[in-house]
């Protein structure tokens, strides 16, 4: 199973994108296109991107009825992605649409990865807003089961939660996750943050990485620094 550091691209537009790229002139890292950027330079910009050669990983996180989001992922299956995400929160049903709507012509597909809670969610906001009685971590594990049984290839979740999920969903189920600092970095608005390092002992299989290397004075050496650590 392949693992990679996958930069998260968090730039409103193609130009400071584009800048950002010409940093990195021999290497073609793996990166996250967001809803900011797509939002604000539409499928264009992943066409763009992908010619340049890189891997593409677009989290635009979807969430609906089962046909809209077979529609949707039906047009996202020809940009030629490489992962794409949902809210697995969206339930079996949707999943299951998701993944015929994503599935070419030929058979093949981007990997297809579900959102369990949002790392931005807190206990209380779950049990009072949204009246989900459970400990958050067992509610990850109970949404990671469904994306597997749904036919999903992983989840988006912290490192710290990489572990339980593989002993619930299978070494094979792919683990993805954001919340990555370096030892003595800032940690920003992140709250349960590990290293590069760490993530791979925990057992990660992408770790997901934005302002470490987006804001880094260097950040072609911030990237192979996150490299060297997560893939030893
Ligand atoms: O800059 P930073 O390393 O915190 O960026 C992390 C990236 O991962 C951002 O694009 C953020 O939206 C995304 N993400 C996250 N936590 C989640 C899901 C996605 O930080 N639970």
């Amino acid at each position: 199973m392949s693992k990679d550091v996958i930069i998260a691209c968090d730039f409103s537009s193609k130009k400071e994108v584009m800048e950002f790229l010409d940093l990195f002139p021999d290497k073609k890292p793996y990166l996250k296109i967001g809803m900011e950027l797509y939002y604000a330079e539409g499928p264009a910009i992943v066409k763009e991107i992908k010619e340049r050669g890189h891997q593409i990983f677009l989290d635009l996180k979807l969430h609906d009825i089962p046909n809209t989001v077979k529609k949707a992922m039906r047009v996202l299956s020809h940009l030629d992605v490489d992962m794409c995400n949902l809210h697995a929160g969206g339930a079996s049903a949707m999943m299951q649409a998701a993944l015929e709507g994503l599935t070419r012509e030929d058979g093949t597909r981007p990997l297809l990865i579900g959102v369990t809670q949002l790392t931005s969610t807190s206990q209380q906001a779950m049990e009072e807003e949204l009246l989900i009685p459970k400990p958050i971590d067992q509610v990850v594990m109970h949404y990671a089961k469904n994306a597997m049984t749904s036919g999903l290839d992983g989840v988006v979740c912290s490192p710290l939660e990489a572990g339980k999920v593989k002993e619930v969903c299978g070494a094979n189920f792919l683990t993805v996750t954001p919340g990555v600092r370096f030892a003595d970095g800032d940690i920003g608005d992140q709250v349960r943050v590990t290293t590069p390092e760490k993530a791979r002992e925990l057992g990660s299989d992408y770790i997901v990485v934005g302002r470490p290397v987006t804001a880094a004075p260097d950040p072609l050496a911030a990237y192979l620094r996150c490299c060297k650590e997560f893939l030893g």
